[in-house]
């Protein structure tokens, strides 16, 4: 049976159905199970959701229209997305310990367009991370709305370790005076220090924005220090390490709820989408559970031992290693460039992006291993990916098919009575 075939007789009636009424679109569908299944995703930003994650975004809440808040809407029969859009909000706040959440961010683009229009005018200065070092387009790129509304500072990474300068944060915050300071990356591997990114705020009387669209689901396994604490207001996706829908949210102090709320409907978006709304409640609800806690904890470990054995392979991960999910690593001691390398182990079926490499210098390989600990897979199989990993940028014979075997053993969504966390 392959992959494709295991995941139609897991839910043999909606895909019969589906085939039946548009084979065209139903191939695409089959094709993207048997993709996701056959290979290994090391995007450290791609994560395996529940099938119950999947039920609820499939859910007829999908034909809801429901602009505004629980109690408070612009449509008539939203009794019950009020109740769900009440448990994924309760649950958010308790998670993560925040006064106040907001779940209706469509993404995590737009939780920090929000933040900005919650605390912001046009023209304000605000310090990131530089793109050239991590920082996300929502932090300063004159191709996104952050870099035209907003006059963006950036801070760098000391060229020697990898590591965040704090010492210069605070003196850009000193020089500049920015009405907040972002702190949040696309491939910072080290655990962020939020306490002297809130001195370096106070400092310059500016707000403390964190982007943890990335550490969230560690944060929530308590495998990474929370910004809840420290940061004004906290933006984040719900899809990476957390392993919720597509999305995103934002909690924030409670003096600040209002204005955030305001600025995401009516500000920046029309009516919420409740299916996603749910779906989030679901993850928020699994996040919460022992099992996700030793998930959390087995994420960092794993990313430990692929980073250790990929450093011994000559890849050299950014700050000689990771705290969290995510790996830097430079290809260049293999004298291939990181485009060619992505090119080489897509076609092994290893599946990650390309990044800028700290101090802007060229490209590195950004991955993580978020996925395929959802798959199942521990310390034994990360070494297996690392000699995967260095067999396919030299090109070796044999990578696919032992990619095949090893993804093939873990599948994400396994037929009914076969372990595998995506499926509980
Ligand atoms: C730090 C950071 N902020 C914001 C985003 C944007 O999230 P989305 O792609 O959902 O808009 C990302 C996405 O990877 C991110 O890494």
């Amino acid at each position: 049976m392959t992959t494709a075939e295991a995941g139609r007789a897991a839910d043999p009636a909606a895909y019969t159905a589906l085939r039946r009424q548009d084979p065209e679109l139903a191939e695409v569908l089959l094709g993207e199970l048997d993709r996701q299944s056959s290979t290994l995703q090391l995007i450290a930003a791609e994560n395996y959701t529940s099938r119950a994650v999947l039920t609820a975004l499939g859910s007829p809440l999908a034909n809801k229209y429901a602009e505004g808040y629980p109690g408070a809407r612009h449509h008539g029969g939203c009794e019950l997305v009020d109740v769900a859009e009440r448990i994924a909000t309760d649950r958010a706040k308790a998670l993560f310990g925040a006064d106040h959440a907001n779940v209706q961010s469509h993404s995590g683009s737009s939780a920090v367009l929000a933040a900005y229009a919650a605390l912001l005018r046009p023209g304000d200065t605000v310090l990131a991370m530089g793109l050239p070092y991590g920082g996300h387009l929502t932090h300063g790129s004159p191709a996104n709305f952050s870099g035209r509304w907003f006059d963006f500072v950036g801070y760098g990474l000391d060229p020697e370790t990898g590591l965040i300068d704090y010492e210069q944060v605070r003196a850009l915050a000193r020089a500049h005076r920015p009405k907040a300071v972002v702190c949040g990356s696309i491939a910072y591997p080290r655990h962020i220090d939020y306490a002297a990114f809130r001195a370096a705020a106070d400092e310059a009387g500016a707000y403390l924005i964190a982007d943890a669209a990335h550490p969230m689901g560690l944060v929530a396994g308590g495998a990474a220090p929370s910004p809840v604490p420290y940061a004004d207001v906290v933006c984040a996706t719900t899809h990476k390490v957390l392993r919720g829908p597509r999305g995103g949210m934002i909690l924030c102090r409670g003096e600040l709820a209002e204005r955030v709320d305001r600025a995401v409907f009516p500000f920046t978006q029309g009516g919420a989408q409740m299916h996603t709304i749910a779906a989030k409640a679901v993850a928020f609800g699994e996040a919460a559970t022992p099992a996700f806690t030793a998930y959390a904890h087995q994420v960092v470990a794993n990313a430990r031992v692929l980073a250790q054995a990929l450093a011994a392979e000559g890849f050299a991960p950014s700050t000689g290693g990771t705290d969290t999910h995510l790996i830097l690593a430079d290809p260049a001691p293999h004298g291939v460039p990181a485009a060619v390398a992505r090119g080489r182990l897509a076609a092994a079926g290893l599946v990650l992006d390309t990044c800028a490499l700290p101090g802007g210098d060229g490209r590195g390989l950004r991955f993580g291993t978020a996925a395929v600990t959802t798959q199942g897979m521990r310390e034994g199989e990360m070494a297996r990916i690392a000699a995967l990993f260095a067999g396919a940028v030299r090109e070796e014979d044999g990578v696919r098919d032992a990619v095949r075997e090893l993804a093939g053993r873990f599948p994400p969504y396994p037929t009914v009575g076969t372990p595998g966390a995506a499926a509980s």
